[in-house]
């Protein structure tokens, strides 16, 4: 688990209004914040400035997924936004890639680049999808070998679920980041997530970084549930 800052609050709210609100009170200190597409198509790159000017380091959720040339042009835009960390999905193949991982080398001169991160497969894919699509294998094979791409091609690390944390962790080891959502507080409703874990279980699977949005965002205050929960992966960090 990261030692420093190791929650990344997921801004999924339907307006700006309500993400400054919800901002104003969070602290750079005690978060990372993710911008999705839902946001990023409602307020665009402004806003992303505007968070990363507060001082957030923030995670472009844009899961690009396109020919490497246009997938490249769009991680170094990305990266003049200041954003932390940025994603793309590994079934865009090996030279998609190396293209995303290579403009993120030249980009921001000086500066240090944003971590690149690609998406496996996605935690609302069961088998039969999987099928349905034309991929091999069962779901934790096809999990291993696109996690297995994005680590030859030398991204930073993968999306995953904190259930697939631990097979991951099996074959890559740290340095190579896991990203994990479908994190609930022990007893606090599910939402739509099926496979849930708290902060604590995701730690010792062997995350890297939470992505947490309904538990803190819907909270009556964000701040001290974030607080609780940081209080909370402390105690795991040092145990
Ligand atoms: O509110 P909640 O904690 O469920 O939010 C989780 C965030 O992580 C959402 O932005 C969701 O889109 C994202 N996510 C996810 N599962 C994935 C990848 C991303 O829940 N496999």
């Amino acid at each position: 688990m990261n030692q420093n800052q190791p929650v990344i609050v997921a801004l999924d709210k339907p307006n700006e209004l309500a993400v400054r609100q919800l901002v104003d009170r969070l602290d750079p200190a005690l978060c990372r914040l993710k911008v999705g597409k839902e946001l990023f198509t409602a307020a665009g790159p402004a806003l992303v400035k505007d968070l990363v000017r507060q001082g957030y380091q923030v995670f472009l959720d844009l899961k690009f997924h396109d020919i490497p040339h246009t997938v490249a042009a769009a991680c170094r835009v990305a990266a003049d936004l200041g954003v932390w960390m940025v994603d793309v999905h590994a079934a865009g193949g090996p030279a998609m890639l190396e293209a995303a991982r290579l403009a993120m080398e030249s980009s921001r001169a000086g500066q240090t680049r944003p971590l690149l991160v690609a998406i496996t497969v996605l935690t609302s894919f069961d088998q039969h999808t999987l099928n349905a699509i034309g991929m091999q294998g069962t779901l934790p094979e096809a999990v291993l070998r696109l996690a297995g791409l994005a680590h030859d091609a030398g991204l930073d690390g993968v999306v995953c679920s904190a259930a697939e944390a631990r097979l991951l962790r099996t074959r890559f080891v740290p340095p190579f980041l896991l990203v994990t959502p479908g994190i609930r507080l022990p007893g606090a409703p599910a939402d739509d997530q099926v496979r849930i874990v708290t902060p604590r279980e995701a730690g010792a699977a062997g995350a890297d970084f939470l992505v947490i949005g309904r538990p803190i965002t819907g909270s009556p205050d964000p701040r001290v549930t974030l607080q609780l929960i940081n209080a909370e992966l402390q105690e795991t960090n040092a145990s």
